[in-house]
């Protein structure tokens, strides 16, 4: 027999069974069927846990439709009950199984965040990388000297002792080798003490007018607060007939008043290079204390920021140009002193410990 229609068959007979055996009883007017697909719709129009719940003691509870729908089985005529005990607890149960999994939905709907999607929240920010301080100032101090008509060349880190040291009027035993502790690679190599070596290996190749500038890396054997073994500087060089300390001043004055602000004092004080000749330190008025004499600037109220002079004969005579038509200035100085001062950062070795938390105030 096909199944729906002995499942009709045995409840019209359990129905007219239960009617005929016990008046009172209201209860089981339809089929097993019936009730189920009655539960289902009830159950998809309850809107929260409070309203399934009460469908679940509407149904399966001590008093529940099924629940009375179980017990009159027991008076049907004996070859009908397993049959019909068997259909009632497969409805039941699955009507138990609906109930629990439309509260466990809905309880998770209230937790789980990602299902809910509130479009009136802000956007979560995507972070993004950003420039290293000292690739920032370089690029400033660049534009800078673009704007003045400079061209930005680089030259090499590991250098001969020749560029870094003999053509720039430094000879072996030189005491001016001490200034500057070498890292050495071999006898004839080292990391480039400063950027100086690349004036020498411009002006071989370019005859004048020469007009660069030269950013990049440098090493010496020196670390404490304001030095660290590896630094970066950038160098100028300028070679035309005629130029004068006039003209090394005006640059520096421009340069300085543009990367500081333009109402900064400043002044030129006598120094010494083997490289240049006459030779100047470029001091700034103290950043801190305005000159007044602080901790920082140790109580002579001005900074040093950087080294030039007008370039010596020497180096002319080394790579071939004419001394006595072309004249020069060339200077050079420490960025991360440059950033410090710039951004007031008391410490220098903060630039290279990539410290997120530092280098997201740039
Ligand atoms: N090379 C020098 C230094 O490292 C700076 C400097 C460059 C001075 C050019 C004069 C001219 O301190």
């Amino acid at each position: 027999m096909d199944r729906t229609y002995s499942k009709f068959v045995i409840f019209r007979i359990s129905l007219l069974l239960i009617k005929a055996s016990e008046k009172k009883l209201s209860v089981v007017e339809k089929t097993i069927d019936q009730i189920e697909a009655e539960a289902a719709g009830e159950l998809k129009k309850a809107l929260d846990k409070d309203a399934v719940e009460a469908l679940s003691i509407k149904y399966l509870g001590r008093k529940g439709i099924i629940t009375r729908f179980l017990r009159n089985i027991s008076k049907l005529p004996g070859h009908l009950r397993p049959e019909a005990g068997k259909q009632a607890n497969a409805v039941k149960k699955s009507l138990a199984a609906a109930f629990n999994e439309t509260i466990c939905c809905m309880n998770s709907n209230l937790t789980d965040e990602s299902d809910s999607i509130d479009v009136s929240m802000p956007g979560r920010p995507v972070k993004r990388g950003g420039l290293h301080p000292v690739t920032q100032i370089i690029r400033t101090i660049s534009d800078i000297f673009a704007r003045l008509g400079f061209k930005i060349v680089e030259g090499p880190e590991i250098e001969t002792d020749y560029y870094n040291f003999e053509a720039l009027n430094i000879p072996k035993d030189h005491p001016a080798r001490d200034m500057q502790d070498t890292f050495y690679i071999s006898d004839n190599l080292v990391l480039r003490t400063h950027t100086s070596p690349v004036q020498v290996r411009v002006m071989e190749k370019t005859p004048p007018p020469v007009r660069i500038i030269a950013p990049g890396k440098v090493y010496r054997c020196d670390s404490d607060l304001t030095h660290t073994p590896m630094f970066h500087q950038i160098e100028g060089l300028v070679v035309d007939k005629n130029v004068t300390f006039g003209d090394l001043k005006g640059v520096i004055n421009t340069f300085i008043h543009q990367i500081f602000d333009p109402g900064i004092g400043l002044r030129f004080r006598p120094s010494f290079f083997p490289f240049t000749e006459p030779s100047a330190e470029v001091d700034i008025l103290c950043v801190i204390c305005r000159g007044k004499g602080c901790r920082v600037c140790s109580q002579t109220g001005w900074l040093e920021v950087l080294g030039c002079g007008m370039v010596h004969p020497a180096l002319f005579e080394n790579v071939g140009y004419s001394t006595s038509n072309y004249s020069g200035f060339a200077f050079g100085m420490g960025i991360e002193r440059l950033a410090m001062l710039k951004y007031g950062v008391d410490d220098l070795r903060k630039y290279f410990e990539n410290d997120l938390r530092f280098l997201r105030q740039f």
